[in-house]
């Protein structure tokens, strides 16, 4: 047979071995694998200690990404976070660029474009104090960045929609929305 007979053949009849139906499972090599004794997340569990399937994490221990924090939303947290929690972002435009959207985002509403306290929400929400006025330009950085992750009186915690760094680029960027105001 001549040569483009057989390519004929092997391009023209080729594909049809290949012909799969998505809905057919195949062959399964290893059952017991494929179909393994998995406990339902809620169902109870004879092999567990206490009987459950989700088990606690062992006592000491801090799961990945979720270092416990120190501060509650009491006024004294909010004091000793100022002192204690260091800000150790650092500031370029990049990052304030960062910083400036998650505020337009996430505090604006409240708070106003240059952070005087007279966001669209206002009066619907009490009014937020003005970045500029007297108390809050004492705030060290950890205070704010801890007014963001627990909330701080009529404010509610942003900690499960901006993460950590994040909320520190916004603290950066309060910083400059104060040097642009303060006279
Ligand atoms: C829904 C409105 C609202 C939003 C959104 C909001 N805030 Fe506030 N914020 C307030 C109010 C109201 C206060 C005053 C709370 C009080 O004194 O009871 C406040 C207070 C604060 C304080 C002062 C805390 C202190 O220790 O005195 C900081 C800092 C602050 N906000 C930062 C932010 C930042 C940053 C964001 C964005 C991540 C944000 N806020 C989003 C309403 C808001």
């Amino acid at each position: 047979m001549k040569i483009s007979v057989w390519l004929f053949l092997i391009m023209g009849l080729g594909p049809l071995g290949c012909v799969h139906d998505p809905n057919e499972k195949g062959m399964e090599i290893l059952p017991d694998m494929i179909h393994s004794v998995a406990y339902e997340a809620y169902s109870e569990n004879p092999l567990t200690p206490d009987k459950k399937t989700m088990m606690l994490p062992v006592k000491g221990t801090v799961a990945r990404g979720h270092m416990p924090y120190m501060y509650l939303k009491t006024p004294e947290d909010a004091i000793r976070s100022g002192i204690e929690l260091v800000n150790s972002t650092q500031v370029n435009e990049k990052t304030l660029a960062r910083g400036q959207s998650q505020y337009e985002t996430y505090c604006l509403v409240c708070h106003g474009v240059t952070g005087q306290g007279d966001g669209p929400l206002i009066p619907k929400m009490p009014n937020p104090p003005s970045y500029t006025s007297k108390t809050f330009l004492t705030y060290p950085d950890g205070r704010i960045f801890n007014a963001i992750t627990v909330g701080f009186g009529d404010m509610e915690s942003y900690a499960n929609q901006i993460n950590e760094q994040d909320r520190w680029y916004i603290v950066n960027y309060i910083r400059t929305l104060q040097k642009k105001k303060v006279p």
